[in-house]
């Protein structure tokens, strides 16, 4: 009997992402644990890397020490392509980000590529998103204003004391939001000022998952 463990999972979705990565590929490389897996196996596909973007200081070092030189977005243009993990995904391929708080340059990213392709665990794959908190990256100046935006739109806000970001900025999360229309709900958010992104990528979806469940690979999208 085939079954995986989760993080068996993990570094599956990660191996089968690597046949996407046609030369020549201007990478963006997303952050966290599923992403740790595709760096690993990334040497080898060396050869089809034209460049590489980080999008986290974490993924940069890790990155460099599998002997992968990263560049800086602006040296390299638009990418071709961008993979990254998510901590929630719908069946439109909407997705939660920002577990790790790296949601603004991740979604820069992904912004910048041609192709999203999120790769994740079964664990990952919801009916609707919400049920993990969304993260929201603030200007520490604006955290108990836009706490209480958060909170007036019916959210539950906790602030998660300690964590600052690769931009020098503080993390909401917040529970108990309405995200049926998760691009309209991105949007309202982003609205309000002091808030620097949001981890809700509705707008900027995935083109394709690889999904990887105890008992094999499925892929949605194109
Ligand atoms: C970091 C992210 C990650 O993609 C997300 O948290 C998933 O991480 P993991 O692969 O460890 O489950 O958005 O900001």
């Amino acid at each position: 009997m085939f079954s995986m463990s989760i993080e068996e999972q993990k570094q599956a979705a990660a191996h089968a992402a690597l046949a996407h990565i046609q030369a020549p590929c201007r990478l963006g490389v997303g952050s966290g644990s599923t992403v740790k897996h595709l760096i690993t196996l990334l040497p080898q596909v060396k050869n089809n890397l034209a460049s590489v973007v980080a999008s986290s200081e974490t993924t940069a070092r890790l990155l460099e020490q599998n002997n992968i030189r990263t560049s800086t977005l602006d040296s390299v243009g638009d990418l071709d392509l961008y993979i990254d993990g998510a901590d929630e995904i719908d069946d439109n391929l909407q997705m939660i980000k920002g577990g790790g708080g790296a949601h603004t340059w991740e979604k820069i990213l992904a912004c910048a590529a041609r192709r999203f392709i999120a790769i994740v665990d079964g664990s990952k794959q919801v009916k609707r998103l919400g049920r993990f908190p969304l993260p929201v990256e603030v200007i520490p100046l604006a955290r108990g204003y836009v706490a209480r935006k958060l909170a007036a739109m019916g959210g539950t806000v906790e602030w998660r004391e300690g964590t600052v970001t690769d931009s020098g900025n503080w993390i909401l999360d917040v529970r108990g939001l309405e995200l049926t229309a998760a691009a309209e709900q991105e949007r309202q958010i982003q609205q309000i000022v002091g808030v620097v992104e949001n981890g809700l990528f509705a707008v900027r979806r995935a083109d394709l998952a690889i999904i990887a469940t105890p008992d094999g690979i499925t892929q949605h999208g194109g």
